[in-house]
């Protein structure tokens, strides 16, 4: 598609495209094809300076897919399809400081979110993304083909469940709840045929994959240890520096994210939506 109505820089040779010339609350209908012709193309895209409200937020998500609302981040207040992504000045975690892409661990994973800039540290609080496409293709014909015919066990309970690792943190308590609906643990294939796509991306995250199927999640550990060190080589990324009102979109079937927690003593406040998507499948079927 030759983009017409809006204009296209890349981040980086690696990952993510940012979009200009579109106001998000008053697209044209090219301009709208186009938006969605870059997501699919770049996996992460970013907007600037879109002042949106809650509510244009959530019509800018609902225009993708119904809200898959997550079910265990406090939601901002009178919006409970709008999850809140918080940090205090005296706090010293943050929300997503590990590579991971959303709502792995549900049967039918997110299809998208999108992250958008409430208010900001002076410096810092950037996201990096990476690119599971190059992920995959980068990686060994003979360790291609082995990967395309495994499946593997994503799961929550160890994050955001009762004995999960936010138990023991003080500052989990305002962010997360729900710990009861934490699910079964959920199959997805290694190697996904991408839903929009149809490009082959390795479907495995640091965050919430525990182990392949029918192994140990100590037999596991050093391909996956393997998998991730090379999905976040620095050629796969991007890094994106955060303005006012900056939303990034991203496929979470395509890409990783990870939120930089360098801005101690400063807020940063986003608003996140969640998009459904649809069970993964095999990039053999
Ligand atoms: C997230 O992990 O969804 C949050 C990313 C960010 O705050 O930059």
């Amino acid at each position: 598609m030759t983009y017409e109505s809006v204009q296209i820089r890349k981040l980086t040779g690696g990952c993510g495209a940012e979009i200009l010339g579109v106001d998000l609350k008053a697209m044209s209908n090219r301009q709208w094809d186009e938006v969605q012709h870059a997501f699919r193309e770049h996996g992460v895209v970013f907007f600037r300076d879109q002042k949106l409200t809650p509510e244009q937020h959530i019509a800018f998500a609902r225009r993708w897919a119904p809200i898959d609302v997550n079910r265990f981040f406090t939601a901002a207040k009178g919006y409970p399809e709008i999850a809140e992504v918080r940090k205090e000045p005296q706090q010293k975690t943050n929300i997503g400081g590990g590579w991971h892409t959303d709502h792995s661990y549900d049967p039918e994973p997110a299809m998208g979110s999108i992250l958008l800039a409430r208010e900001l540290p002076e410096e810092g609080g950037d996201t990096l993304f990476a690119n599971m496409y190059r992920a995959y293709e980068t990686l060994s014909p003979g360790l291609q083909r082995t990967l395309e015919g495994m499946r593997a066990v994503h799961g929550s309970a160890h994050i955001f469940g009762a004995k999960g690792v936010h138990k023991d943190n003080p500052e989990s308590a305002s962010r997360y709840g729900n710990q009861h609906l934490v699910g079964d643990d959920v199959l997805h294939p290694v190697v996904i045929r991408h839903p929009l796509s149809g490009r082959k991306s390795l479907y495995v995250n640091p965050g919430f994959t525990l182990r392949f199927e029918d192994w140990t999640a100590e037999d596991s550990r050093p391909l996956l240890e393997y998998l991730y060190r090379h999905a976040t080589r620095p050629e796969f990324t991007c890094r994106f520096r955060w303005g006012k009102g900056s939303i990034a979109l991203w496929d979470n079937r395509a890409t990783w994210h990870y939120a930089a927690n360098d801005y101690h003593g400063e807020r940063r406040l986003m608003h996140r939506i969640t998009v459904s998507g649809c069970a993964l499948q095999p990039a053999t079927a």
